[in-house]
């Protein structure tokens, strides 16, 4: 039964071909100061920086940049940027890039006025602003994440050795975000299919959480469906515009809150991938690949039916026959096999992970309650240890 709940999204998506020509119907509604926020210059090489800052001149915008926002973005970095947005007197700030950028002005937005200590507010106690917001559009340039359309911002504590997901409520959600497919073809294949994994584990994450029969599941299943075909034909051919759209459109309701509502969620997949990348700085969505075999193979015993309707309604397992385990075990593998052939990372080792940190891995993995089994210390070790030999 779904649970109730109160729902809205506010931010404004101008999808397709051509959309960054509405990023000036946008600016109209802010003030004269934009801050400009770019990652590490991908889109200084393929155009989208000379697009943007043309469409700003144009509209007259007096603009000062912050670029060098890494994947993983840091929190040293985060106070750099707010220290930027607080002295040049942001109006609004303007995140060109993927889910690392986007999250990352999202902490600007809420930091550059805040007189706490922005870690501990936003980032260990998990509260609301309650200073001034600059707001924060974006124009997304990497599909995954769904932070276009969501309050998450996820930065990393060097120094503390962790990887934080705080989510904000509606008002720091991006006003508007400008998704234009063709901006995507220029990511490499291991971005690409990083990003693909990572909307299938967004899914997973919302999916695989109590028993109910309730709307959500279906629309996960059709997402799912959706995102597994369009990802064997983008990995053919990266420019094809169909399969491009579909999987950006399906990252964005993947993550934009909509399947969440009325259900339990998990995120267990999360915690251990964002604590394998403030070890090792890994790439998010493989992180997420390279765990995933092993956590799921540990929690179906917990929830076997849902495991079993995965297979079935997501990968066309036949289950007549067959037992429900035997039709999940089915579906795992099926997955495993769709996985390999995308071309992504099962091995934790690809990815920086030694034994010797699988300890301390664990010490960074926050623990969820909403999966089908709450993880002890030791499951995690034993997870990652699989993905060793994975
Ligand atoms: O930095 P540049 O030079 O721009 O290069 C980037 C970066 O190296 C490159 N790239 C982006 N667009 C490109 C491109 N290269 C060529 N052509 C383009 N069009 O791709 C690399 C990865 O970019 P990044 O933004 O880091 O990737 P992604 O979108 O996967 O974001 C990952 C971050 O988002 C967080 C992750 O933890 C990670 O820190 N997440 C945010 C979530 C949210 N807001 O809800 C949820 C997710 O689960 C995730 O945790
Ligand atoms: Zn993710």
């Amino acid at each position: 039964m779904l649970g109730n709940f109160e729902y809205c999204n506010p931010t404004k998506l101008y999808f397709g071909k051509k959309s960054i020509l509405k990023l000036e119907t946008e600016l109209a509604k802010y003030g004269k100061k934009v801050l400009l926020v770019y990652g590490g210059g991908s889109i200084k090489k393929n155009g989208i920086y000379d697009e943007v800052v043309g469409i700003l001149k144009k509209c007259g915008k007096e603009v000062a940049e912050v670029g060098g926002v890494m994947p993983n973005p840091t929190y040293e970095k985060l106070l750099e940027g707010a220290k930027a947005a607080r002295e040049f007197g942001a109006d609004l700030i303007l995140a060109v890039g993927g889910g690392s950028v986007c999250d990352y002005c999202k902490g600007v937005s809420v930091s550059a006025h805040c007189k706490e200590d922005v870690w501990e507010k936003y980032y260990e106690r998990f509260e609301e602003p309650d200073c001034r917001i600059i707001p924060v559009g974006c124009v997304l340039t990497m599909v995954g994440t769904g932070s276009e359309m969501n309050g998450g911002s996820v930065i990393t504590n060097t120094a503390k050795k962790m990887k934080v997901g705080m989510v904000f409520g509606e008002e720091v959600f991006p006003k508007f975000a400008i998704l234009d497919p063709e901006y995507t073809f220029t990511l490499p294949k291991y971005q690409m299919v990083s990003g693909i994994f990572d909307i299938m584990s967004h899914i997973m994450e919302q999916y695989f959480s109590g028993d109910d029969d309730n709307t959500s599941d279906y629309i996960m299943e059709g997402l799912m469906r959706s995102l597994i075909h369009s990802s064997r034909i983008a990995v053919k051919d990266p420019r094809d515009y169909e399969a491009r759209s579909n999987i950006m459109w399906t990252a964005t309701w993947a993550l934009n809150t909509l399947v969440a509502m009325g259900k339990e969620t998990d995120w267990e997949v999360h915690m251990i991938g964002q604590a394998i990348s403030a070890h090792t700085d890994a790439t998010h969505g493989m992180t997420l690949a390279a765990v995933s075999l092993p956590y799921y193979r540990t929690v179906m015993p917990y929830g076997i039916k849902k495991f079993a309707r995965f297979a079935v309604n997501v990968w066309g397992v036949d289950g007549k026959g067959k037992t429900d385990s035997e039709t999940a075990q089915e579906g795992l593998r099926v997955m495993e096999k769709w996985m390999r052939e995308i071309g992504l990372v099962l091995n934790a080792g690809e990815l920086g992970v030694t034994s010797d940190k699988l300890g301390a891995i664990a010490d960074s993995t926050l623990i969820t309650q909403g999966g089908y089994k709450v993880l002890t210390r030791e499951d995690v070790i034993k997870i990652l240890g699989e993905s060793l030999v994975g």
